[in-house]
């Protein structure tokens, strides 16, 4: 199983849009696939389920904020396993023996965030809980229940808070969606460092605090930058967007060879309700879901170098 974050610190960068395509298309193509939304705002979550349903459905029994409330003791702790749904029109669309999953997000994410990091005291009991909650979801993903799953997706919140650090530590690779803009750009450089800076300090934890947690090694890795929202001229990117491309390239990030393009009225519109655009039969420009198909490819190449899974 592996275990993808799709982070940026930048809101709106496509990051929950690359995470429910990616994926649709590599359920279709026979995988296994987990989504877990671990922001707040529950934007996957509301991808894939009506507000409605989710309020009657999933609010108060499923979802993963009852997995971060267990952390804390305010209840018994769920196991992510029993967490688990499977939105049904998503999957309906899909064509073989594949499966999209989804642990689906709650609106009061974030007061939990804002609990654990500050619920305990300074010093070494400090490090130790933050070093606890920050190996919590890898060790949750532990579960055998969860065995099946070829692939988890995590839909990170933009920010580098305790919840999006357990993402990072319990993942083997990094999707980074960004546009090509400005302070995108500066961004990327960023979290890079920042993240380095996470997983050496959970290291050193690791054994610092051992009698914690079984010590092993955390170190994931850059899947890559994939660029979103790109306007094109001519079947190319805009001069604009061309020149930060490049200078992320130049960073030394790997970046995906393709780019998808900025198409409003497709991803505007949540229609039909609950089915990714790379699943839809009839789009007004297939182009787009090429694009997504592409770079579901790259994607694999990445995660299998072999090319085990077509
Ligand atoms: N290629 C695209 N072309 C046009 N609009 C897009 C594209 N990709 C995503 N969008 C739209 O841009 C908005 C932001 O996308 P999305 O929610 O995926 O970003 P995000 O990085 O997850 O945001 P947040 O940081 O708030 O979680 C959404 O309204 C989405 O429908
Ligand atoms: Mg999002």
């Amino acid at each position: 199983m592996y275990v993808v974050s799709v982070i940026n610190y930048k809101g709106g960068v496509g990051k929950t849009t690359m995470t429910a395509n990616l994926g649709a298309e590599l359920a279709n193509r026979g995988m296994k696939v987990l989504l877990i939304d671990l922001d707040p705002q529950a934007s996957l979550t509301f991808s894939f389920y009506e507000p409605d349903d989710w309020r009657d459905r999933l609010r108060d029994e499923r979802t993963v904020k009852r997995w971060y409330d267990g952390l804390r003791g305010d209840d018994p702790a769920a196991s992510l396993g029993e967490l688990v749904v499977t939105p049904g029109p998503a999957n309906a669309h899909l064509k073989g023996a594949g499966r999209l999953d989804l642990i689906a997000s709650h609106l009061q994410l974030v007061d939990i965030d804002l609990a654990l990091a500050r619920g305990v005291a300074d010093g070494d009991e400090y490090d130790a809980e933050l070093f606890r909650v920050r190996g919590s979801l890898a060790e949750g993903l532990h579960d055998a229940t969860l065995d099946p799953y070829d692939l988890v997706l995590i839909d990170c919140p933009p920010n580098f808070n305790v919840v999006t650090q357990s993402a990072i530590i319990a993942s083997d690779h990094l999707l980074i969606p960004a546009k090509a803009d400005y302070l995108s750009t500066l961004g990327i450089d960023y979290l890079h460092g920042n993240v380095r800076e996470l997983v050496d300090r959970y290291n050193a934890d690791s054994r610092r605090f051992a009698r914690i947690r079984r010590h092993h090694k955390v170190a994931p890795g850059i899947a890559g930058v994939v660029f979103t929202m790109i306007q094109l001229m001519a079947q190319r990117p805009i001069a604009a967007h061309q020149g930060y491309m490049d200078q992320v390239r130049a960073l030394g990030v790997p970046v995906f060879p393709t780019a998808l393009r900025e198409n409003v009225t497709l991803f505007a519109a949540n229609t039909p309700r609950g089915v990714p655009v790379v699943l839809r039969d009839r789009i007004t420009n297939p182009a787009v879901r090429d694009e997504l198909r592409q770079i579901t490819t790259e994607f694999l190449a990445h995660l299998q170098p072999e090319g085990a899974v077509a």
